[in-house]
């Protein structure tokens, strides 16, 4: 499964902090958030408020522009391991330079200069999704789409929304996505995670958005699993994650497969890997051992991953190509 060659459309920049690497920034800050790790040193959570609030704790020892570029380092480094050749991450102006579009930018030049390094050095290739973390609230949000808006372009290619989706509606948030959409940018949202089928209606009716982060929970109504399809919607599903935040017992319980039979756009990430103790191989490998995919289900995965990926239609090209061939 490793050998691959894989897109990955949700992946959050700081979830795929291994938590060594956010164990020694720590150290480094003499900040004590030791109640983030288990015993063995992995993240510690109950349940997906609690993960929230892990989450954030970990991130809040990434303080400057060189933390991000080292950051981007290590994950960029780890997905081409598991033979990623393009991806998309999740960034957070919230937690890099608090809104603001100075400081802002200066975290978005440190970070595009490591993934230019990663590029070079490992052949992957990387875009940006400017997210607003929906528990911040409306107001927080239109300062990060302003960010978004004012830096889109070849990296920042964009804006999605993240977060706790039981507050608000996914309407509260329509300026932020419109002012987003008008500076160019693509959209995508979490919704049909921890909000029902209701919040995946929101999101293509309030915010037009063409990407649903998860959305699995559509597959509640049969009405919007239809609508998801003749609209060719793509979602961002990550099983694992799913699994890990008890929305599903297990991965055979998980919708993924009855999305994809009923024409629904399906491809799969792993959102925040190390949190979730997984990676793209082995949602590949569970996939596999639960549905029976083989590679021909997984080389069409990522050629639907293609398609729907924010990017250029040069850099699609590349993409493609490389699925081809490698
Ligand atoms: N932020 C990071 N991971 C998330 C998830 N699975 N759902 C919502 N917000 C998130
Ligand atoms: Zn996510």
């Amino acid at each position: 499964m490793k050998a691959l060659p894989k897109v990955e459309l949700h992946l959050h920049h700081e979830g795929a902090a291994p938590p060594a690497f956010i164990r020694q920034l720590a150290y480094e800050r003499k900040v004590d958030i030791s109640r983030a790790f288990d015993a063995e040193g992995g993240y510690a959570f109950e349940g997906f408020q609690h993960f929230l609030q892990v989450y954030e704790a970990a991130t809040s020892v990434l303080r400057t522009p060189e933390d991000y570029a080292r950051l981007t380092k290590a994950v960029l480094e780890d997905r081409a391991e598991d033979g990623v050749i393009y991806c998309e991450t999740f960034l957070s102006p919230d937690f890099c330079g608090g809104g603001d579009v100075a400081a802002w930018r200066d975290y978005l030049a440190a970070i595009v200069e490591a993934a230019k390094q990663a590029e070079a050095a490992h052949g992957i290739l990387w875009r940006g999704v400017v997210t607003a973390v929906r528990h911040f609230g409306p107001e927080q949000a239109k300062r990060t789409s302003l960010c978004a808006a004012e830096t889109a372009g070849d990296w920042i290619t964009g804006f999605g929304m993240g977060g706790d989706e039981t507050k608000g509606k996914q309407g509260d948030f329509a300026y932020a996505f419109d002012q987003a959409r008008e500076a160019g940018l693509r959209l995508t949202t979490h919704a049909g995670e921890f909000g029902g089928p209701e919040s995946v209606w929101e999101a293509i009716r309030d915010l037009h958005v063409e990407r649903i982060g998860h959305g699995v929970r559509a597959i509640e109504d049969a009405r919007l699993v239809e609508e998801l399809a003749a609209r060719q919607i793509t979602l961002e599903v990550c099983p694992g994650s799913n699994v890990a935040l008890g929305l599903y017992k297990d991965f055979a319980a998980h919708p993924i497969a009855r999305l994809r039979d009923a024409g629904v756009k399906i491809t799969v990430s792993t959102d925040d890997p190390p949190f979730f103790h997984t990676n793209l191989p082995r949602e590949y490998d569970m996939l596999a051992e639960s549905f029976g995919w083989d590679e021909s289900d997984f080389r069409a995965l990522n050629q639907t991953a293609a398609e729907a990926a924010f990017c250029d239609t040069e850099t699609r090209a590349r993409i493609m190509k490389k699925l081809e061939t490698e």
